[in-house]
């Protein structure tokens, strides 16, 4: 009951703000038709820009995002904005000021009975009845039981009318969606590719760098043995161990290449319990929450490890936290939140590290969002599409 009044109440400013831009709509209206015939571009721009407007509010009201159409061109193009400027225009502010004046009226049936009597008696009260006796007023509260239980049902009702009628004008046609799809795969494809050549750049360093240069002193060692031991055997024994010992050095460079590439603890423990590793060995104290995990493709997998990783590293490094928290779950897209209650002000702009998250989830055609505002604290939130 609780979370229907409020959604009533949300619901009731949606449409008080709808009012407001129905009545704004209705004023420009004209002037936007005119001006579509005679200052094009400046008119297409500012339809754009107030119909943008409503998407995002429409989008906070639903919680669905509506895809923004590339800017208009031709006013063919803006066929959509227009049909919904003129719809909203003339329908935004009556539906607006329904959607208010039944819970109004609830408000103002309770409140009756305490001021009926300070009302001339020649022009009375009068919702829905003309009310001059205490008798009159005394039904007043199940007057307001009755116009409460109507906007239960009638302003929601009224909401889903506005916002789906917006939603239905301001969604770019299907062939628009489609182009603007091709062309975000196209980056996305871009950016697999660049992300595949750094991933092989930095192995091919790696490799070079540590193990191979380890290994060329092995063999270096080994040719000292081997003259050591036609000369002297005895002496060639601490040789011996020496290159025992570069031998190892090399084997485990290699085993942290081999790890970053992909973490064996994935194959063996899943992604939870990967990142439960992670958590055990991080700085600042975390709690894992998991709901409806499944298993996901390795390369997936191992993005999402990754992500965890530098953003718990970050948390330990920058944020000041006393408390993290690593909340991973799956539907049709991996999600992962990577929350810490520190005092934020994380920058992309300022390192590798959150850029990098962001080029390798691009790379999955996923998303990256972080919101740290100064003063925290820093939400870091990734999605990977699962496929299939
Ligand atoms: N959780 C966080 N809380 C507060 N600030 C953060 C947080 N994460 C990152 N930052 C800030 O954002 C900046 C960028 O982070 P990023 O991970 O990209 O780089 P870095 O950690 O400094 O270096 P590296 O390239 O080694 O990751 C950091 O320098 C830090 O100032
Ligand atoms: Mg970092």
């Amino acid at each position: 009951m609780r979370e229907r009044v409020a959604a009533v109440w949300g619901t009731v400013r949606y449409l008080l703000v709808g009012a407001l831009t129905g009545l704004v709509s209705l004023v420009l209206l004209p002037f936007m038709l005119v001006s579509l015939l005679v200052a094009r571009p400046t008119a297409l721009r500012l339809l754009h820009d107030w119909a943008g407007r409503e998407r995002v509010r429409v989008a906070a009201f639903t919680g669905a995002p509506i895809p923004e159409p590339a800017p208009p061109e031709r006013v063919w193009d803006a066929r959509n904005d227009v049909a919904w400027l003129v719809v909203h225009g003339l329908t935004g502010t009556v539906v607006g000021l329904l959607g208010f004046a039944l819970p109004a009226s609830a408000v103002n049936a309770v409140l009756v009975p305490f001021y009926w009597w300070a009302v001339p008696e020649d022009d009375p009260v009068t919702s829905p009845y003309p009310v001059t006796s205490w008798l009159g007023a005394a039904f007043m509260p199940l007057v307001a039981v009755g116009y409460a239980l109507l906007s239960l049902w009638f302003v929601p009702w009224l909401g889903r009318l506005q916002s789906r009628a917006a939603r239905a004008l301001l969604s770019p046609p299907a062939g628009a969606r489609l182009a603007m799809r091709v062309a975000e795969l196209t980056a996305s494809r871009a950016a697999a590719l660049e992300a595949h050549g750094a991933e092989l750049r930095r192995i091919e360093r790696d490799l070079h760098d540590g193990t191979q240069n380890k290994l060329v002193a092995v063999a270096m060692h080994l040719g000292i043995v081997e003259r050591a031991l036609r000369r002297d055997p005895a002496a060639a024994l601490p040789m011996v161990l020496t290159a025992q010992d570069a031998v190892s050095d090399a084997l485990s460079g290699l085993r942290g290449v081999v790890r970053s590439i992909y973490p064996p603890v994935l194959s063996e423990r899943g992604l939870d319990g990967a990142v439960a590793g992670l958590i055990a060995s991080s700085g600042v104290p975390c709690a894992l929450t998991v709901t409806d995990l499944r298993r996901a493709p390795a390369a997936v997998e191992s993005a999402a490890y990754f992500v965890v990783a530098e953003a718990l590293t970050n948390v330990a490094k920058h944020s000041g936290a006393t408390r993290c928290e690593v909340r991973l779950s799956a539907t049709d897209h991996l999600l992962l939140d990577v929350w810490d209650d520190g005092h934020g002000g994380a920058d992309e702009e300022h390192g590798t590290g959150l850029a990098g998250i962001r080029r390798r989830v691009t790379a999955f055609d996923g998303t990256m969002t972080l919101d740290s505002p100064v003063g925290g604290p820093t939400t870091l939130r990734v999605t990977l599409p699962l496929g299939g």
